[in-house]
């Protein structure tokens, strides 16, 4: 059966090269960090964004316990500010949108405004052959509404320029989807 994680990592591993700068805007627990960690490998570099100094805490943990290469630079700030801190072209971006899993506190989740600012941000550093790829879990009603704003904003996009693409479960609406915003 179609697993999306999987997919998205497939996704992610065709655009990202070994020494390429990737961001983590949405770093949670860093499962995410980690992956695009190794995948640039120590010449690479990762920026990794949060809101909560927990997540922070426990992306730390994480890289260590999978032992990734020091190649991480973990901001405790809004996504949307990401044009302050990375001044490189990137290969890959990912969003994993929502609140931090396990921490009971669903108020601090993503929202619709910086989300649109961030995914903006995001695409503005694209490298040629890179992509931005946005989880988004549609079973809370912000997340539901982060979706349509973003269905609305990328399905927009000079498809001369960007391959735009939604993967999601037909058969399970309130399941998690995402875009894979792919430049040429
Ligand atoms: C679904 S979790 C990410 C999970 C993560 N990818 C992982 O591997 O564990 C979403 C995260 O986005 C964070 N977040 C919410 N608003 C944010 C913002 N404006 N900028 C950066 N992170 C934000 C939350 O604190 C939460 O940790």
């Amino acid at each position: 059966m179609t697993d999306l994680s999987a997919l998205e990592k497939q996704f992610l591993s065709a655009h990202i090269k070994p020494g390429g700068v990737c961001v983590d805007f949405t770093m949670g627990n860093g499962h995410d960090t980690a992956f695009l960690s190794k995948a640039v490998g120590e010449n690479g570099k990762v920026y990794a964004f949060d809101i909560q100094q927990k997540a922070l805490d426990s992306t730390r943990k994480t890289l260590s316990d999978a032992g990734c290469p020091d190649n991480c630079t973990l901001i405790l700030d809004s996504h949307s500010e990401v044009l302050s801190y990375v001044k490189e072209k990137i290969c890959a971006g990912v969003f994993n949108l929502g609140y931090l899993p396990g921490s009971g506190n669903k108020a601090l989740t993503t929202k619709r405004e910086t989300t649109l600012q961030a995914v903006k941000a995001a695409v503005s550093l694209m490298d040629s052959d890179a992509i931005v790829l946005i989880a988004v879990y549609p079973g809370h009603e912000e997340g539901k509404l982060e979706g349509q704003m973003l269905l609305e904003f990328l399905s927009a996009f000079d498809r001369k320029k960007y391959c735009v693409s939604k993967f999601e479960i037909a058969n399970s609406p309130a399941s998690p989807y995402f875009f894979a915003v792919e430049s040429k």
